[in-house]
């Protein structure tokens, strides 16, 4: 397992509720949720399908309101209510989502999306050829070449590729906090491995925290210093990676973990 240093709390939630629909259709989608996240800290979101893991992500990002509870960071709670607001926040936090995409209008080229980038960063000062020199060492990070790619749109990039660029977009904001939603789930295992790589290597560099958010069990394990387990809107276990997943105390971890009873044993060939 991975373990690294982890730093001071920089973003908590105090019963973090969302709510959708009324009377007998309403969902409570998250149910007062309470944690703190410390700076370098890897988490890992767990929870089946409809658990509220991406409802909780977007209301971390102000995508979603909060039905009801607060959200702290950096000591302060959290104020969106401005445009100016909201991108300053955005500087701090960026995701990395589901489905590649949702994620980029398809009216914009490669390097449009890197510009943005530029932009949000304050550097839309910088020269032509300072823009282009970061656009290219972001995509070289990610083993993409940005002057092959840099006039393409987002529909004719594969979805690997869509990933890495996506990840490039990151490693150019290197935002303080990073959420990724099931990020790996278009690629290969071999290019999984390589993009869990770089956002480790993200994280050493410049103590991001990172958020995972995944169904998968075995992921969480190996890369969590924390896990937390959600069904149904609740966060019913917390811990490292070892209480969490080893040790699991509520019943519905242990259920989890027993529909997967194989990843943490050798494979037996002969059964
Ligand atoms: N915009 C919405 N309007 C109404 N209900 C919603 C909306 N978004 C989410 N929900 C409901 O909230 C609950 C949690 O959904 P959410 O997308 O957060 O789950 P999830 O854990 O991310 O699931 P998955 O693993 O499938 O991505 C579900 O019951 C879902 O139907
Ligand atoms: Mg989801």
């Amino acid at each position: 397992m991975i373990r690294n240093k982890i730093g001071d709390i920089f973003l908590s939630a105090h019963g973090l509720t969302r709510e959708f629909g009324y009377g007998d259709t309403k969902t409570i989608a998250v149910k007062e949720a309470e944690f703190d996240f410390h700076r370098g800290e890897i988490i890992s979101i767990v929870g089946e399908s409809g658990s509220g893991k991406t409802t909780l992500a977007k209301m971390l990002l102000g995508l979603l309101t909060p039905t009801s509870g607060t959200i702290v960071f950096e000591g302060k709670e959290r104020d969106i209510s401005t445009y100016a607001k909201r991108k300053s926040y955005w500087q701090n936090i960026q995701a990395i989502f589901q489905d590649p995409f949702s994620t980029y209008n398809i009216f914009n080229t490669v390097d449009s999306v890197l510009l943005d980038c530029i932009q949000l960063q304050g550097n839309g000062h910088l020269s032509k050829e300072e823009k282009i020199k970061k656009m290219t060492e972001s995509c070289s990070f990610v083993n993409l070449k940005f002057a092959e790619l840099s006039q393409k749109y987002p529909f004719e990039l594969s979805g690997g590729q869509m990933q890495r660029l996506m990840i490039a977009r990151i490693f150019m904001l290197k935002p303080k906090l990073l959420i990724a939603d099931e990020p790996t789930s278009m690629i290969d295992a071999c290019s999984r491995a390589t993009i869990l790589d770089m956002l480790l290597k993200l994280r050493d560099e410049v103590s991001m925290t990172i958020v995972f958010i995944t169904h998968d069990i075995g992921l969480a394990y190996y890369i969590s210093d924390t896990v937390y387990i959600m069904e149904q809107g609740i966060i019913v276990e917390r811990g490292t990676a070892d209480e969490a997943i080893l040790h699991p105390k509520s019943d519905y971890t242990k259920r989890l973990i027993g529909d997967v009873p194989k990843i943490f044993e050798p494979w037996n060939l002969d059964q």
